[in-house]
């Protein structure tokens, strides 16, 4: 990954009269929103204007370039419906989604850190009981998966909602099948003690959505449209910050390059492949497929 980038084409010398033009010229979009009486709706509008005009005069933003960039947003827009949002797709892949979430969830104690939220979280999920399976048909190599529910303090949380979502083996979330099936999805509450356990499938890569504006924007800058491997999980309990986040798998070749910055070292988890034969901790008969195992132990920050 690139630190410390430097921006290696030097803005042109400009005179100081043409600055000054430029310069009013922001002091008076600025001086259009005083009189707003919303205090953080003027400095949300003052702020953007000013780093808006920035990149316009760091870059010496061509006319053609305005149309370009107009064009794409207007594709953006079109492609964007009840079922498709290009916009989020776009802001994830400029990590704004990810520095959002990361401004908002600060790391607290131990609590879990968050992760993107994507865009195949569906409501009202299958219920499962403890050990139950979330393929529902889905395919893929199976994979156990479990773990605790805590507080800061480390004291267990029963009854923790815990939601959790993940793409087939051919990298695709049923909602992208256009059909009615559910898959790869399901709901469940932690135990007594705070723990939890299901039957999930290992997870793999797979591209974001690719084929409009977004997708061509990635193209045209070289970079790929896959995420790393990973298991989405949400987990809410009364009192508790709310927790969306997911695990990736170690060694997972994608960990240095998802396409959305997701990745965070503490949420790399070891998915351990079980060679075919071994006996599955609940005894469920696999037959001569292998399986994975992995554990996530979840610790939820409180409420604020
Ligand atoms: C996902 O995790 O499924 C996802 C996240 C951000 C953009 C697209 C997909
Ligand atoms: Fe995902």
């Amino acid at each position: 990954m690139t630190e410390n980038t430097t921006i290696d084409r030097p803005t042109p010398a400009i005179s100081a009269a043409q600055s000054e033009v430029e310069e009013q010229l922001i002091r008076n979009v600025l001086a259009s929103f005083d009189s707003c009486d919303n205090p953080r709706l003027k400095q949300l509008m003052q702020a953007i204007v000013r780093h808006l005009h920035a990149f316009i005069r760091d870059v010496r933003l061509t006319e053609d370039e305005w149309n370009t960039a107009i064009s794409f947003l207007t594709e953006v827009g079109h492609i964007t419906d009840d079922r498709r949002q290009e916009f989020i797709l776009l802001s994830d892949v400029f990590g704004a989604s990810m520095q959002t979430i990361n401004v908002n969830n600060e790391a607290y104690k131990n609590a879990t850190e968050a992760t993107v939220f994507g865009p195949f979280f569906v409501d009202d999920a299958p219920q499962i009981e403890h050990g139950g399976d979330i393929a529902g048909g889905a395919t893929g190599q199976p994979c156990w998966v479990e773990g605790t529910v805590a507080d800061t303090d480390g004291n267990p949380i029963q009854n923790a909602r815990i939601e959790v979502w993940e793409a087939d083996e051919d990298g695709f979330y049923d909602v992208q099948y256009g059909d009615d099936r559910v898959s790869g999805r399901a709901h469940l509450y932690s135990d007594d003690d705070g723990r939890f356990r299901f039957w999930g499938l290992t997870p793999t890569p797979y591209p974001i959505p690719h084929d409009g504006p977004v997708g061509r924007m990635l193209a045209a800058t070289g970079r790929s449209p896959m995420r790393a491997s990973h298991l989405h999980f949400m987990v809410t309990a009364p009192g508790q910050r709310a927790l969306v986040t997911h695990i990736f798998v170690r060694g997972d070749e994608l960990l240095t390059s998802d396409t959305v910055f997701g990745v965070k070292q503490s949420l790399i988890k070891d998915f351990v492949e079980q060679p075919a034969g071994t006996p599955a901790p609940d005894g469920r008969d696999l037959g001569d497929s292998t399986w994975a195992r992995a554990e996530f132990d979840i610790v939820l920050a409180p409420e604020i």
